[in-house]
Formats: structure tokens, C-alpha cells, sequence
């Protein structure tokens, strides 16, 4: 079905927004790209999601007209206000308690033995990676970033290993966590490797819906994940024990302040991400990523960062990945906590 042609004859009989949209060529653009996600929407719906595009549009020209690193620019999640936005697609939360420290245990099974002092300039996982998910409108993150680190950790050990691990089962069956309300990747983790006895269904066999139901943990086929050890680190802003961990372990899902006052996260498109007003005591946390790697841009200034990959699909910042300022103060709380499966 045509939908920009039915969503633009449709749109063409309505009053306010249609003003709004003939006056703002950006905004008309966008609504055309976005058409399927307005259609059959009221008048008033339309235009308060016009307003939330103009005020993204807003953000996104004043902060480009500014000396940074980093350039904004719409996507899909340009129709949500920034309060709203954070609210529905950032809900990591912090657990009462975090697994246990294994020190020891965790160095034995290290993929490789860098020191501190040996680390390499650049690192990257990035070539065990195949996709950039859309967690929608729901707080799923947690189960999202968990998917995508245990189907790099299974391509690395045996690239014959090609599944795309169903986030939904977490989101239903993980009763430490709270489906769309959010949770805590390490609890994702747990449950899959003990409860779930170290198997989960595919996104096929168990689809994702963005939101909670019923958990069902028979009745379809499962995959093995090969979890041996589950480990959880906390590196309190120490961003050369993250790097350490990183090149030591494999990928690993780390989590970060969203901050909801700015809209400079949502907006984010290309370039070196830092916001100084963003937390960096790590005590406010409310999304999770994978941390893929790290290196320098390579112009001159040659500015450190990390590679991280998002689950808020390709429109978002460089293809569904972003790359955060690296040494500049625990920037956004990157450098909290990790975890990974080995
Ligand atoms: C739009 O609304 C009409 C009438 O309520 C309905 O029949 C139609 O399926 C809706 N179309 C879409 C794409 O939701
Ligand atoms: C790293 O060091 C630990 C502890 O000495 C050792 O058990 C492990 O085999 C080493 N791993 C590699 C990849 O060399
Ligand atoms: C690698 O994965 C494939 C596909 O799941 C599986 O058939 C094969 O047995 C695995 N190989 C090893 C060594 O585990």
C-alpha cells in the first residue's frame, strides 16, 4: 500500500497541522518519511507530534549552529518530546544488589592477558556483530543490549553460530525484571544462563510484541547460548579498567545517564557524543548499550572515543551505533558498570 500518497490526500483535509506542515519544509519532509506512524491520527494528536518535531528541530539547529563534536539531526523518534522520549526508551534500573565480585575466576577466563599498561590505542568486536535492533516504544534496552552481546560472544567462539536471540522471552519469563518498565542486563543474564538452563528461543520462534505478556517457557524450539560464566564489573569512572575489561572479555553491555533536560541523546546523528550537563557519579543510570570498542578519530585532533551500538534502530545517530566521548570525566556515566558473558 502507498502510504505517503494516502497519508498525504488524508492530511491534506486537516487544518492546523496542515498549516504547520506547509510552513516548515523539514517538517513536511520528515512527515512524509514517517507517514505509516500518523495515519488515522486526530487533529489534536497531529499537531501536538508536529509541535514535538518542531521543538526536536529547534534542539537539533541551535545546538549544530554551536562549536562540537557532534551533529543532531531527526529520526524516527523525532515526534516524542524529550521528557516523554527518555521516559518510554530509557529504564535501565539498578538492582539492590549486583552479582558477587570473582576477581579471580574472571582472570582465568579471559579471551586475552592486556595490562593497564600494554593497552592497545584502538580495539574493536565490531566485525562479530550483524545487526542494529529496534526495541520500540518500549523500556527494553536491558533485554536488547543482552541479545546483542550473546550473539556476538556465540559468533566468536563458532562462526557457524547465526541466531538472532528473541528479546521478548526475556521481557516475559525474567521475573527479576520488569518487561517494558525496564531492568537490569545481569538479571537478564542469570535468568537465561540458570533459569532458562542456558537455552532461549529465537526471535522467530518467540517474536517480539513491545510488551509483556505472559511468560511461556515450552511449546517452541530453543537455542543453546553458552554461557560459561556471567560476569558483572564495576569500574566507578575508571575508564581504563572498562578499556581493560573490554579488549580482555569481549564485548560488554554497559549502561549511562540519558539525560532528559536537553534532548541531545535523542537527537544525536554523527560525531564524538559529550554533554556536560549529563551525570558522572554513577549513581544515575537509565539506559544500556553494547561497548564494541574504542579508538581516536583519525584527523588531527585525534579525540578518543568509545563504539557503542544502540537498540533504537538505523535512523538513529551513525547507523544504529554511536561513538561517546572517551577521558572526558566518566562522560554520561559510560564508565559504571559492564557485564559480560564469557
Ligand atoms: C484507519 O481507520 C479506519 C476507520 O477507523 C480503519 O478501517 C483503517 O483500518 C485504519 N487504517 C490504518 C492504517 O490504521
Ligand atoms: C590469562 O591469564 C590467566 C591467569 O594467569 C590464565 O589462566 C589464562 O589462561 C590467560 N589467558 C590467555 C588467553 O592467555
Ligand atoms: C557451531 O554452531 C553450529 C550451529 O549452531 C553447530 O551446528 C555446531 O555444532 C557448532 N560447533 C561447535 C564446535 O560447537
Amino acid at each position: 500500500m502507498n502510504y505517503k500518497l494516502i497519508f498525504i490526500s488524508s492530511f491534506l483535509l486537516i487544518s492546523q497541522s496542515t498549516q504547520l506542515f506547509i510552513d516548515n519544509p523539514k517538517l513536511s519532509t520528515w512527515m512524509m518519511e514517517n507517514g505509516e506512524k500518523f495515519f488515522n491520527l486526530s487533529e489534536s494528536i497531529l499537531t501536538k507530534v508536529q509541535q514535538s518535531v518542531l521543538d526536536n528541530l529547534q534542539i537539533i539547529e541551535k545546538h549544530n549552529k554551536e562549536v562540537s563534536d557532534f551533529i543532531l539531526g531527526l529520526n524516527e523518534f523525532s515526534d516524542l518530546d524529550k521528557k516523554e522520549f527518555v521516559k518510554c526508551y530509557c529504564k535501565t534500573v539498578m538492582p539492590k544488589q549486583f552479582l558477587p565480585d570473582r576477581p579471580k575466576l574472571a582472570r582465568a577466563k579471559a579471551l586475552n592477558n592486556f595490562t593497564i599498561d600494554n593497552l592497545p590505542e584502538s580495539f574493536s568486536w565490531k566485525e562479530h556483530f550483524e545487526r542494529v535492533k529496534m526495541q520500540g516504544k518500549c523500556g527494553s534496552c536491558y533485554a536488547f543490549s543482552v541479545t546483542s552481546m550473546l550473539e556476538a560472544m556465540n559468533k566468536k567462539k563458532n562462526s557457524s553460530w547465526n541466531y538472532e536471540l528473541s528479546p521478548q522471552y526475556i521481557l516475559d519469563c525474567d521475573s527479576k525484571n520488569d518487561g517494558c518498565d525496564g531492568g537490569w542486563p545481569a538479571e537478564s543474564l542469570m535468568f537465561l544462563k540458570y533459569k532458562s538452563k542456558n537455552e532461549a528461543p529465537t526471535l522467530e520462534n518467540y517474536p517480539y510484541i513491545k510488551k509483556q505478556k505472559e511468560c511461556k517457557m515450552t511449546g517452541f524450539p530453543k537455542v543453546k547460548l553458552n554461557i560459561d560464566e556471567v560476569f558483572e564489573f564495576k569500574f566507578r569512572g575508571d575508564e581504563k579498567q572498562m578499556r581493560l575489561h573490554l579488549v580482555n572479555y569481549g564485548p560488554l553491555v554497559i549502561t549511562m545517564h540519558v539525560n532528559d533536560d536537553t534532548g541531545l541523546f535523542q537527537n544525536y546523528k554523527k560525531g564524538i557524543f559529550y554533554e556536560k550537563e549529563c551525570s558522572n557519579d554513577c549513581k544515575i543510570i537509565n539506559h544500556a548499550m553494547v561497548l564494541i570498542g574504542y579508538g581516536v578519530t583519525n584527523d588531527d585532533e585525534k579525540k578518543p572515543y568509545y563504539l557503542v551500538l544502540n537498540s533504537w534502530g538505523k535512523s538513529w545517530g551513525e547507523e544504529g551505533y554511536i561513538r561517546m566521548a572517551a577521558d572526558r570525566g566518566n562522560n554520561c556515566n559510560v564508565a559504571c558498570f559492564g557485564v559480560v558473558a564469557t
